[in-house]
């Protein structure tokens, strides 16, 4: 068993409720940040983890989150319009312990390199994704962007995990990884949530992975099961 501590910010969603079970399921000692209104999410958990409350992008709540931890899993999404993802990643950039991993989440819209090659569909949905989001003011592509962009110049033991589309289901095992979308293993852009959570978790140990941002895809998925034995 592992006895390590890892923080999970963004714990009370989807993808960090499947990260907490998977790092418990490891054996590590888990903290989790959410805000206060979502903690009821975390119940399932009463007693196992522990839950620090409060705004993912709040400086004084990472910090005490991440002391002592030798890992981070950080969600970062494009909520409302006051630059949560880069407040978010900035925090965790600042105040994670030297040395720890640090692991982050993102949609396959972010480009380390400006290398990757975007199906037709995927730039239509960032497009309107931006009109809405100027319309609405309750989503912010370029917040996550400046988040990703902050973590890929930071010298700090970090990995972005970019997913491609994702669904519910049962787990199908660890997904298949490339390190541009356009790639053709990343055809059928499809990842169970599971997995994704997976791949998250995994990468905490995964040294192979520092400083990549690598796009992900179901290992079952008709592209994956074409390429994978290519691309070993
Ligand atoms: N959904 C997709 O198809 C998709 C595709 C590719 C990549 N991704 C990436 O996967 C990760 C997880 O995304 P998900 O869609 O599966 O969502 P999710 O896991 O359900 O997580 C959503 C997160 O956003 C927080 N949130 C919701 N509304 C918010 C607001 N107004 N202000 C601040 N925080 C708010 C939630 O916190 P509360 O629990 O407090 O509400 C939760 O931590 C993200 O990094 C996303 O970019 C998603």
């Amino acid at each position: 068993m592992n006895s390590k501590k890892i923080c999970i910010v963004g714990a009370s969603g989807k993808l960090g409720r499947y990260m907490i079970q998977q790092a418990l399921d490891r054996g590590y000692e888990v903290v989790g940040v959410c805000r206060e209104r979502s903690v009821s999410k975390l119940e399932a958990f009463k007693g196992r983890i522990t839950v620090i409350p409060g705004a993912t992008n709040d400086c004084q709540v990472i910090k005490k989150a991440v002391a002592g931890c030798d890992g981070v899993l950080t969600v970062l999404v494009p909520w409302g319009v006051h630059q949560y993802a880069t407040g978010t990643a900035q925090a965790v950039l600042d105040y994670a312990q030297p040395g720890a991993r640090l692991i982050f989440s993102c949609g396959w819209h972010i480009s380390r390199d400006g290398q990757d090659v975007y199906p037709q569909s995927l730039k239509r949905d960032e497009k309107l994704a931006r009109w809405l989001g100027r319309l609405t003011h309750l989503i912010d592509i370029d917040d996550q962007v400046e988040a990703c962009r902050r973590v890929f110049v930071s010298d700090t033991r970090w990995t972005v995990v970019r997913g491609s589309d994702l669904e519910e289901g049962e787990s199908q095992g660890l997904p298949v990884w490339s390190k541009h979308v356009g790639d053709p293993i990343l055809e059928s852009n499809i990842t169970r949530r599971v997995d994704y959570a997976l791949f998250m978790v995994a990468a905490l140990e995964n040294d192979s992975l520092i400083h990549e941002a690598p796009a992900i895809v179901g290992c079952r998925t008709p592209s994956a099961l074409a390429h994978t034995s290519a691309a070993q």
